[in-house]
């Protein structure tokens, strides 16, 4: 068994380069960000402050997180109900930051993430995996691109979806989330000691999945069957 951690900004391509890999390495890809993109789902539903500490730790106790994998995909469960895309709109996003940076939400899905992490060889990603859920993982990679280009990647991702978004928000909502995620006092968005530096900027699609491979090869080639 072994662990993939992958941390970064928002639009860096983690998601979509970890669901490639986790295919070809057939292991499974936990995205962490539906995990605080439900919580903050939950907040609204419930009318409360996203930022409001007291305001959501109230709601914690009634909420039930479970992560499904259903044909091979991550599914999260909100007290049962899978909301689907609901939790990727730009404005989920900013309640999963605000969320975020609550401590008691993040002791409330530690176990969540751990848990699944016990049982399989896993590429997670994150803010905080290398630093806080999976210290011990074999191959940590701290991927990253510049704000323009992470922003072009999101905007496309949101108008394939069908969201009525511009690119110059897209751009300023990417910049405030980066600055709230790495300037936060609990787990900010940060590279482990010990993880290799995955800039892709300038990186295809492709390339960069090559590029993860090849990292990850290099750390445990020896139990990978890929
Ligand atoms: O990766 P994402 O954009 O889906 O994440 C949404 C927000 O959740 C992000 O702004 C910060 C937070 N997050 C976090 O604090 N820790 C994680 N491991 C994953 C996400």
């Amino acid at each position: 068994m072994f662990h993939i951690a992958i941390d970064g900004p928002g639009g860096a391509g983690k998601s979509t380069v970890a669901k490639a890999v986790a295919k070809k390495l057939d292991i499974l890809y936990v995205d962490t960000g539906a995990l605080y993109r439900t919580v903050g789902l939950y907040v609204k539903q419930n009318g409360a402050d996203p930022k409001n500490a007291d305001e959501v730790g109230a709601l914690l106790p009634s909420l039930s997180i479970e992560v499904k994998y259903e044909n091979g995909a991550q599914v999260v469960y909100l007290n049962g109900k899978n909301y689907g895309d609901a939790i990727r709109t730009p404005e989920m996003s900013m309640y999963a930051s605000a969320v975020s940076a609550i401590p008691s939400v993040r002791a409330f899905l530690l176990e969540t993430q751990k848990e699944i992490a016990r049982h399989n060889s896993v590429i997670m990603d994150g803010r905080d995996i290398g630093t806080v859920i999976l210290p011990e993982a074999k191959v940590k990679i701290f991927m990253t691109a510049s704000p323009e280009c992470r922003a072009m990647r999101r905007y496309k991702e949101l108008v394939e979806r069908g969201q009525n978004v511009k690119y110059e928000d897209v751009l300023a909502e990417m910049i405030s989330r980066d600055d709230a995620d790495s300037s936060r006092a609990i787990a900010p968005t940060k590279a482990a000691d010990d993880a290799v530096l995955l800039d892709n900027s300038d990186l295809s699609f492709e390339e960069n999945v090559e590029a993860v491979i090849a990292i990850v090869k290099e750390k445990v080639g020896d139990e990978i069957n890929g």
